[in-house]
């Protein structure tokens, strides 16, 4: 078998084999296919698409690529929830705490933030003495007792997926839907859950910038989880305006214990509360309505906050941090962003604040660089808030002055502001599982 004959044969439309796509992860994976093979491989995916017994073999191959966690260490049905990756997307934080307070053991393995997306375990870093980095028995043990814990993939989970992402993220080849598809089951199926609640981002600081193509690509998650034999269902969820106020490691884990705390933003607080309900009624708590009724009872009586304290503790943090948040690290500068604006916020371009907060240090523009904990956005405005002349649009954070001009550029370019009313959004579009698409 030749790589050059399977891009002919991709370039021209056609479907490879299971056993031509084995090669092909197979080889990569080793380091037998060069990466310009594959990036002409991936190129043609892009425009070609695949078949869904494609996409399903090539998932399967590399998930199969590393480790495969067993949790049957682990006592209960295990469910795990995945995001496509939006900006001040934090909802981890808050769901993971309410499902382990309402009796759902959460062993939970997060990424790291790429691009103008964040990620869990950058986030819960910001929280001094955190360990993300676990050995697997303790882990296992950790779970056991406090009914959560949230760490990194280890070393040798999934290293096609490594390699295909690093590859993928500078060839523009990101956005496409058999690529992200692959990329997050062959992760999630790693890890091993019995269950799994995606949720599928659209908009603007989405990978999927439209609610069909979100659909689509919900759609062929949800086939692979099944036919892999696990439970699998996907909400669609809004990337089209951030999530919450807050974006940026330390700042997003403040307000995710403000949230916690009954408190916080409207819109993160109905999205978590979405997908945790999701997740408890797969693991069996009751129907949908009444795991919702669960997931805002865990708020109200302090029982997840609660949670989130053990896993601190389990995982070696400092819980003073989550006890009193306003001790987390903030950048020692700050800058507010205004103009001479009036009227209505009516488009957020949610990538390019996502870039701004990369900007300031609170993501990483190459794999290597460091996260600065503190750094960050605080919005004061978003889409349909009146602007009056004057008024803040963001606070930016960062321990450098010399970031903020850049950064606040992107940021102001982010803002289409208006004299018209918006039309009203959505928070969750719909619903995909086995039995079809429902709409909101
Ligand atoms: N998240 C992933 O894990 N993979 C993708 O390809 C996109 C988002």
């Amino acid at each position: 078998m030749r790589m050059y004959d399977l891009i002919e044969e991709k370039k021209r439309g056609g479907a490879l084999s299971d056993k031509e796509i084995a090669y092909m992860i197979q080889g990569f994976t080793a380091g037998e296919i060069p990466d310009y093979q594959m990036a002409a491989m991936l190129m043609a995916i892009y425009f070609q698409g695949m078949t869904d017994d494609e996409i399903t073999a090539m998932t399967m191959e590399m998930a199969r690529s590393g480790d495969m966690v067993d949790l049957s260490a682990i006592e209960g049905i295990k469910v795990d929830k995945h995001s496509t990756g939006g900006v001040g997307d934090k909802t981890t934080l808050i769901i993971g705490p309410i499902v382990a307070a309402c009796g759902v053991k959460v062993a939970k393995m997060s990424g790291r933030g790429l691009g103008h997306t964040g990620g869990t375990i950058d986030k819960l870093e910001s929280i001094p003495g955190f360990s993300t980095s676990i050995p697997r028995e303790e882990f296992f043990e950790i779970v056991n007792r406090t009914g959560i814990a949230v760490i990194g993939q280890s070393g040798n989970m999934v290293p096609a997926d490594k390699k295909l992402y690093a590859l993928r993220d500078v060839t523009a080849t990101v956005d496409s839907i058999p690529l992200i598809a692959s990329s997050v089951m062959s992760k999630k199926l790693a890890a091993g859950s019995d269950g799994i609640v995606l949720d599928v981002k659209t908009g603007s600081g989405a990978f999927m910038k439209t609610l069909e193509d979100s659909i689509r690509l919900a759609r062929k998650m949800t086939v692979i989880g099944t036919s892999a034999g696990r439970k699998c269902c996907a909400l669609i969820t809004d990337m089209d305006v951030p999530l919450g106020y807050a974006i940026g490691n330390a700042l997003e884990v403040q307000e995710s214990i403000e949230v916690l705390k009954g408190q916080g933003p409207a819109d993160l607080r109905e999205v978590a509360l979405e997908l945790a309900a999701n997740m408890l009624s797969m693991a069996e708590k009751g129907t949908l309505k009444e795991c919702r009724a669960m997931a805002e009872a865990a708020i109200k009586d302090g029982s997840a906050l609660k949670a989130l304290i053990r896993m601190v503790e389990g995982q070696g943090g400092d819980t003073s941090y989550v006890e009193n948040p306003e001790k987390l690290p903030r950048a020692a500068f700050s800058y507010e962003v205004k103009g001479d604006y009036q009227g209505t916020v009516t488009h957020m371009d949610t990538e390019a604040v996502g870039i701004a907060s990369v900007m300031l240090g609170a993501g990483r523009s190459r794999k290597e660089d460091a996260i600065d904990p503190g750094a960050g956005i605080v919005l004061k405005k978003k889409y349909a808030d009146r602007v009056e002349p004057g008024e803040a649009l963001a606070v930016l954070y960062a321990s450098d002055e010399r970031l903020f001009s850049e950064a606040a550029a992107k940021l102001k370019e982010a803002y289409t502001i208006e004299e018209k009313i918006p039309e009203e959004k959505k928070l969750v579009y719909a619903r995909v599982s086995g039995d079809g698409v429902e709409r909101y």
